[in-house]
């Protein structure tokens, strides 16, 4: 997995070596070498009804699927009043207190990525949905049939039959499962970054394009590249100097294979200035600190406080218009 990547980066590297001299006008050009717009349909939402989408909708939003009513999937990915899908705390808290073990990434755009959750246990949105549900430290109910008999006493039934017309009982964990992926395949976020993807070269400042410019010639595109800037790679954290925080080993706790120790998923750089804390352990509380880290930990460099800054300027240009 390192040694594959180490050659890229080198390739990738003197690419960049040689387009050092790159002229304003082409900046969207090498732009569009390692990122490409958000696609305006996920991928698997062809089939998606509008009376699918809305039981999604509000089944994420429904207490019900906790333990004491106390907690919904907005709980700790809130969309509410234009919020990033994020709870904004350094790991998540459940519907019974118990404090989790990881920060919860933004539920917009998350269908887009490769796999989900930080290790990527759950390939879809489907998969995923039915883990918190059941998670003690999260929603905490104990079985398919306890969630049924609770939603059917909410008077789901109707809106069960209108998004899945073909069943006889509807209500049941894989429908629920869908119905939350395909709401959640409505979350394409809309930036300005996206309009200079598309083709308008003035979507975004002059000194955003130079933040653009530190981003791509330190590195970081490496790894934060595609559609959702990230999302696609698994990756060691640390990977030049040692990550400090040795306790979460990632995605060798889903393998078993050492090889695995420390490695996540690449995360999305959308909206990335509206969901802090930041990593998967919720270490870093501002950009500014998580723009260092990563340059200190993934590329081996200390980024000087203009370069951070730069960095942070670039980001504005990821900031999320679309609402719910
Ligand atoms: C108690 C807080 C909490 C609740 C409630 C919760 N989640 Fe999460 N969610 C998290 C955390 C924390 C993670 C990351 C866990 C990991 O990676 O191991 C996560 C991960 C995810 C991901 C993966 C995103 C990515 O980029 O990998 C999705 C999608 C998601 N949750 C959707 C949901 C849905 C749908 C519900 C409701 C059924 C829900 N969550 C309920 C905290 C929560
Ligand atoms: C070798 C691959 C790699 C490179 C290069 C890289 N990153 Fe990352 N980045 C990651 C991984 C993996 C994580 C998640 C680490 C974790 O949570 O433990 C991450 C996390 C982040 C986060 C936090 C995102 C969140 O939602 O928590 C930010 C911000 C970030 N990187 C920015 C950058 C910047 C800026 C650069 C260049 C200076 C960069 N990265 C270079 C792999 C990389």
């Amino acid at each position: 997995m390192i040694k594959p990547f180490l050659s890229t980066m080198l390739t990738l590297l003197c690419f960049i070596g040689l387009n050092q001299g790159y002229t304003q006008s082409s900046t969207q050009d090498i732009a569009l070498s390692f990122f490409e717009p958000l696609p305006h349909v996920m991928q698997g939402a062809e089939q998606d009804t509008s009376a699918l989408i809305n039981l999604g909708k509000k089944l994420y939003f429904e207490t019900a699927l906790s333990i004491n009513h106390s907690q919904s999937c907005n709980s700790c990915h809130n969309l509410n009043n234009d919020a990033a899908g994020v709870d904004h705390l350094k790991v998540s808290i459940g519907a019974l207190g118990s404090i989790g073990e990881r920060n919860a990434p933004t539920t917009w755009n998350a269908g887009l990525h490769v796999a989900q959750f930080w290790d990527g246990r759950a390939k879809t949105l489907a998969q995923q949905a039915k883990f918190p549900i059941f998670n003690v430290k999260e929603m905490a109910l104990t079985s398919e049939s306890q969630v049924i008999e609770r939603l059917n006493s909410k008077g789901y039934l109707a809106d069960f039959n209108s998004g899945f017309p073909q069943q006889l009982s509807p209500i049941n964990l894989e429908n629920i499962a869908q119905a939350l992926a395909a709401f959640q395949r409505t979350l394409i976020s809309k930036d300005r970054f996206d309009d200079y993807l598309a083709g308008d070269k003035d979507a975004i400042s002059q000194s955003e394009k130079a933040g653009l410019r530190v981003f791509i010639d330190k590195g970081c595109v490496a790894c934060h590249n595609g559609a959702v800037i990230g999302g696609q790679l698994f990756m060691k954290m640390g990977i030049v100097h040692p990550y400090p925080n040795k306790i979460d080993k990632g995605k060798a706790q889903v393998t078993g294979n050492p090889a695995d120790n420390y490695f996540f998923k690449v995360p999305s750089l959308r909206n990335i200035l509206n969901t802090a804390p930041y990593f998967h352990d919720g270490a870093a509380a501002t950009i500014e600190q998580a723009i260092e880290d990563t340059g200190w930990h993934q590329l081996g460099i200390k980024l000087n406080e203009q370069e951070v800054k730069s960095i942070k300027i670039f980001f504005k240009t990821l900031n999320n218009q679309k609402r719910i």
